[in-house]
């Protein structure tokens, strides 16, 4: 197991992601993470704003691979992977928590936590978000709660949680690549064929979902043919039964 964690604690911080950028630039090791109770600058994708008061998990993990950078995205995929059984290990037995491309995991419909991957020089920082307590009430997609869905967990065990996850699947990762983590993320995600809506550069294209090619970029199946999608935003038309 990559059990190389070690963690800054702060109250509160800008966002987590932006210290562990700079402490990417200064040097700091493979496995640190910074953890915050609260975020006043909390950033999610597509330069969203993140919901951060106290009662949520908001951390970041500093990497250092050693892979070539293009590989980075794949660990956007080993985050929600790690992100969805730390959930499902907080909720009721019967709770199945779902993955939605590119790395949103949700429950019963509903967002329980995000992903911000970044590069910093020869850095990866995975950032990520898990609603424990609260979750925000405006914003344009449906979100839950660990609490909401019956869970019982503080914010502690849900980082030691999730932490021990991440680090048995960098170890798997290191050992065997992209392939076994592609196929835990797909065992999660909607079922082949599924319709689904991609939004991306202000267009919308319909399709049936066609899985994850080798560097997890979307394949969809279009009237025009197969599709790679590497950057957008999924509506899925028929939610799975
Ligand atoms: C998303 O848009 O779904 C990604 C959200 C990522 C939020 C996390 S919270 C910890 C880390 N610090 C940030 O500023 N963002 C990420």
């Amino acid at each position: 197991m990559d059990d190389i964690f070690t963690v800054r604690h702060h109250e509160t911080i800008g966002s987590t992601n932006n210290e562990a950028r700079r402490l990417a630039s200064e040097g700091a090791p493979h496995g640190t993470v910074i953890h915050a109770d609260e975020q006043t600058a909390g950033r999610g994708r597509l330069t969203r704003h993140w919901f951060s008061p106290p009662g949520n998990l908001y951390l970041s993990v500093l990497l250092r691979t050693g892979t070539p950078p293009k590989r980075a995205g794949e660990l956007s995929f080993l985050a929600a992977v790690g992100v969805a059984e730390t959930v499902e290990a907080l909720l009721p037995r019967k709770i199945r928590p779902m993955l939605k491309w590119p790395n949103d995991v949700l429950v019963n419909g509903a967002k329980i936590a995000g992903i911000l991957l970044e590069t910093q020089d020869d850095a990866t920082i995975l950032g990520i978000g898990l609603n424990v307590l609260e979750a925000p009430a405006n914003a344009s997609y449906k979100t839950t709660t660990i609490v909401a869905n019956g869970g019982i967990a503080s914010v502690d065990s849900a980082r030691d949680i999730l932490l021990a996850s991440l680090g048995r699947h960098l170890a798997v990762w290191r050992a065997d690549g992209f392939a076994p983590i592609r196929a835990l993320w797909l065992d999660r995600s909607y079922p082949i064929a599924a319709a689904i809506r991609v939004n991306a550069h202000g267009e919308s294209i319909q399709g049936a979902f066609a899985g994850l090619d080798q560097d997890g970029a979307l394949l969809l199946d279009t009237p025009a043919g197969r599709q790679r999608v590497v950057a957008g935003d999924v509506t899925v038309d028929q939610p799975p039964v």
